[in-house]
């Protein structure tokens, strides 16, 4: 990452003590934009994270910093009087003003964390002790915000995971072919269409809406180097009111497969199904507490729905001239589709063994 922002300037408008030594960007998120800024303090060199909030994607940066402000609030309360509490739920770094964010010459903005140190995150996963403990700390930070007083959140982006308006917005890019490919992805399309009943499969089943965090990728949480336990969930652009099982869903997506989001050789592509168990074992040990028992019937639905849902988002991007997601190679985004439909269809294939785990386990 090029460093384009006097990170320096922007450090100085949050409420840290001590001079300013540096800021370098960090991590590996595609987001947002990080940097790890360092200040010289009695005790020795402290380190923080500086986030700017990419405002093409989140168009309402304000809302998002409110709703923010409000989850890490809510979690500390509950976890204070824990050992190590520090290090079990983010902390937002006040601006000079007062405010939990700071907006610079450009317009562009910012917040502060303190930094957890001894952690680190993982891109891919490398055990099903890591998928276990990603997936109980998600079912506890649900938890955690079950008691989140009212009003309800802001919904930072609309309809993030309203699968029957995915499924009309693939199907106009379908009618419009305004790239010219639906001739070159008949077969994908064809697959979608045949599934179309997925689409209202979770919004249909009368489940409770809850506080959720909407992107739960492994690299979301941070992971104690010392003893690889699951410390916090960080990146909370997106918690926002949601289903619980979109979480869970995207989960099984997003860790169940040994391969990237864009493999090219399918054959690799297939849910596993120890990873699987290793998610759900994880999400109940803190989930099993509130979720009802419709939400534990559609576990297993809510993970072919979010890989339905993620396939046809890339199809229709694709089909529409990528207007969207960005590609590096030619027919990108139609490779990322295929790696969806294959693991849905994986889960398919697999969702009998899959149902009867959930059935042993969750009731
Ligand atoms: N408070 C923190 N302490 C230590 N490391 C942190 C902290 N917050 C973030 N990080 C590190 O910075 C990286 C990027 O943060 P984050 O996930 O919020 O960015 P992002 O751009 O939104 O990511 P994504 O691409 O997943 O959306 C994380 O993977 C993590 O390694
Ligand atoms: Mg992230």
């Amino acid at each position: 990452m090029i460093q384009q922002h006097d990170v320096g300037s922007v450090a100085r408008a949050f409420q840290i003590r001590g001079k300013f030594a540096s800021a370098t960007p960090y991590g590996s998120g595609h987001i947002n934009d990080t940097y790890c800024a360092v200040f010289h303090q009695e005790a020795g060199a402290v380190r923080f994270i500086l986030q700017r909030i990419n405002h093409i994607i989140f168009k309402r940066p304000v809302e998002v910093m409110e709703n923010i402000q409000r989850v890490t609030a809510h979690i500390t309360q509950q976890v204070v009087d824990e050992p190590d509490c520090e290090r079990h739920v983010l902390r937002l770094i006040p601006a000079i003003d007062g405010r939990v964010w700071h907006v610079d010459r450009e317009g562009n903005y910012w917040r502060a964390y303190r930094f957890i140190e001894n952690a680190r995150t993982y891109d891919s996963v490398e055990s099903m002790e890591q998928a276990f403990e990603a997936a109980k700390a998600f079912g506890h930070f649900q938890k955690q915000l079950a008691t989140l007083p009212a009003p309800r959140l802001h919904d930072t982006i609309p309809d993030f995971h309203h699968t029957p308006k995915r499924f009309a917005d693939f199907t106009r890019a379908v009618d419009s072919d305004a790239a010219n490919r639906g001739i070159l992805a008949k077969t994908e399309i064809e697959f979608a269409i045949a599934r179309q009943s997925l689409a209202t499969a979770l919004l249909q089943a009368n489940l409770p809406e809850r506080v959720t965090h909407n992107d739960t990728k492994l690299n979301n949480v941070l992971i104690d180097s010392a003893t690889g336990e699951a410390l916090c969930v960080i990146d909370l652009d997106t918690v926002m009111p949601g289903l619980a099982l979109y979480d869970f869903g995207d989960m099984v997506r997003t860790t169940t497969s040994p391969t990237k989001e864009d493999e090219l050789d399918l054959t690799l592509v297939r849910m596993q199904f120890p990873m699987f168990e290793a998610l759900v074992r994880g999400y109940l040990t803190s989930a099993a507490e509130f979720l009802t028992p419709g939400e534990r019937r559609h576990l297993v639905c809510s993970a072919k729905v979010i890989a339905f849902e993620q396939g046809i988002r890339f199809l229709g991007d694709y089909l529409a001239g990528d207007p969207y997601y960005r590609v590096h190679r030619e027919g990108h985004n139609l490779d990322r589709c295929r790696t969806q439909f294959k693991l849905l269809q994986s889960i398919e294939l697999q969702e009998e063994l899959m149902e009867r785990l959930v059935q042993d386990i969750a009731f």
